[in-house]
């Protein structure tokens, strides 16, 4: 039996201008994580894909070439250089909650290339892993810029720009996040195909929001190299007042945003995709606690708590 797990993600700064080639920043989320567990079947059995969460279970050998889990076992198995289908139960589960903008896809498929290339004897490394990943989320989010499936991959702090090798960064002081769910799915390919359709219609106007997020995102590196707090959570309500431009933004994100803000973040923004989503804010140990409270209030589904430059976080798997 083979278990492999993959973590969550969130993006700091940086997100749908990513796309168009400007830098982001994002960071694991190791408290929540997928699990992909390979056990051998009966011979003759085939392999066969049970995603209990989402209640499905495939066999490989009837999945259409689009199905995304397939998708990516195939790739894995072609890695493993495996020809011939193997007996396999594959066993899929996660915690991460689904359509949140915390890479639930991403991680369940990270975790399935993982366990598949490890029960074949093979080494996964984080390279092999974003590159299959990567594919997989072709087919969730249509353009995606390969940040999600990257710092996932990685499972440490990235600085990523599209189409180079990711980078991670200095922290100067590790610092506090307030995660929160706002329960409202976040369509991440339509949030992010919208803004393609309106960047097409006045490219002017969108690159020039775009080239504004960039300078956030180059100051929001150095902040985080200088431990400079108060200049993170200014940089954050900058950034989510681009999204906001970029029309990615929403009521009831705005709700949250502005409850964090009111009841001592030092900045709050969207992170992902948005619309619906997750909203992160910067807390320190003094406001953690109203914070979350204040969060749960303005409409949370549940509200977690990470640390952005932990040398413990990373890596695990
Ligand atoms: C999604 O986590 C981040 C987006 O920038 C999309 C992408 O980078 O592929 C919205």
């Amino acid at each position: 039996m083979t278990s492999s797990t993959a973590s969550g993600k969130i993006i700091l700064f940086g997100e749908h201008a990513v796309v168009y080639g400007r830098p982001a920043i994002a960071a694991p989320v190791a408290q929540v994580r997928a699990t992909a567990t390979v056990t051998d079947a009966p011979a003759g059995s085939g392999c066969t894909l049970l995603a209990q969460d989402i209640g499905e279970e495939v066999r490989l050998a009837d999945a259409p070439a689009d199905h995304p889990l397939a998708l990516v076992l195939r790739l894995a198995l072609a890695e493993a250089g495996i020809v011939r289908e193997p007996d396999w139960r594959i066993e899929l589960t996660s915690d991460i909650p689904i359509a949140s903008g915390l890479g639930s896809g991403a991680a369940i498929s990270a975790a399935l290339v993982r366990a598949a290339l490890t029960h074949a004897g093979q080494f996964a490394p984080p390279e092999t892993v974003s590159r299959l990943v990567y594919r997989s989320e072709e087919l969730f989010h249509g353009t995606p810029s390969g940040i999600d499936n990257t710092v996932i991959a990685y499972e440490h702090p990235v600085w990523f720009v599209k189409g180079r090798p990711p980078e991670t960064f200095a922290v100067g002081q590790p610092f506090l996040l307030a995660i929160a769910d706002s329960g409202i799915p976040s369509p991440t390919k339509e949030s992010v195909g919208d803004v393609r359709r309106a960047w097409e219609a006045d490219p002017a106007t969108y690159e020039s929001i775009f080239h504004r997020i960039a300078d956030i995102v180059h100051g929001a590196r150095r902040a985080i190299r200088d431990g400079n707090f108060a200049a993170i959570g200014l940089l954050m309500n900058a950034n989510q007042q681009r999204l906001q431009e970029l029309g990615v933004s929403s009521p009831a994100l705005e709700k949250l945003i502005t409850a964090a803000r009111g009841a001592g973040a030092a900045g709050a923004k969207l992170s992902g995709g948005g619309r619906g989503g997750n909203v992160i804010a910067l807390v320190n140990l003094e406001t953690a606690e109203q914070v979350q409270s204040a969060l749960l209030a303005a409409g949370a589904r549940r509200v977690i708590l990470t640390r952005v430059g932990d040398r413990e976080n990373h890596n695990r798997r």
